[in-house]
């Protein structure tokens, strides 16, 4: 399968919001990267239910949704009538993920767990069977810009081997200081979707750069 690429759209230009989704509809990209931040789980607040349903109802592609936030059974509800295509939680937040994930499902979206650059992947391995999508956090969560972590790339290849050896078929997705430099690397290891919003949002053309991200 070739990658996947998900801008990031907290590194859009929010005054022109419309523009930048319209970008990556015409862009080479396969799924809109959307980060909701709580202020609690994460020291930063993104945006929340008005501005995420202004982005859907533009988005011609499907939307990637990366709770930054505790307790997020309170609002899946919210998010699968926005027409979210996965449903990312942390790990780190869940206080039953099983529930959480089966209750994803159940709405017919896709399933993500997400993990924090310092939880090991040990914890959701017995659970693969109910993840569509693992996004191992390349950077600490809650800011964009920031610089790659390189233990990743050890997590990539750990969690890419056992993904292989138990026959699943979920995806692992990077979500951090992604550029076309690493993601060779990430691509080589495993890696299938890779985010990526400074890199894309502030380079002279989005849609080249997009262009370029796919054709690693
Ligand atoms: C960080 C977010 C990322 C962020 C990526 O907490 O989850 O999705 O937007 O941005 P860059 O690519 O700039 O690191
Ligand atoms: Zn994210």
């Amino acid at each position: 399968m070739k990658t996947l690429i998900a801008p990031s759209i907290l590194a859009a230009d929010f005054g022109n919001l419309q523009r930048d989704v319209e970008m990556i509809n015409k862009s080479k990209a396969d799924w809109f990267h959307i980060d909701i931040m709580d202020g609690v789980f994460v020291p930063n607040i993104s945006f929340g239910m008005p501005v995420l349903k202004s982005i859907s109802n533009h988005a011609t592609k499907p939307l990637d949704i990366h709770l930054m936030i505790v307790d997020p059974d309170r609002y899946i509800k919210n998010f699968v009538e926005l027409k979210a295509a996965v449903i990312t939680v942390h790990y780190e937040a869940c206080k039953n993920l099983k529930n959480t994930l089966r209750t994803i499902r159940s709405n017919n979206v896709k399933t993500g767990v997400a993990i924090n650059p310092e939880t090991s992947i040990n914890v959701i391995e017995e659970l693969l069977d109910e993840i569509d999508l693992v996004c191992i956090m390349s950077v600490n969560p809650g800011f964009g810009g920031q610089i790659f972590i390189e233990n990743t790339y050890n997590k990539v290849k750990e969690l890419n081997e056992v993904i292989k050896f138990k026959k699943h078929s979920t995806l692992i997705e990077i979500d951090g200081g992604v550029t076309n430099t690493n993601a060779v690397k990430l691509i080589k290891l495993g890696a299938d979707v890779l985010v990526a919003g400074s890199f894309v949002f502030k380079s002279e053309n989005p849609l080249n750069t997009i262009r370029d991200l796919k054709q690693v």
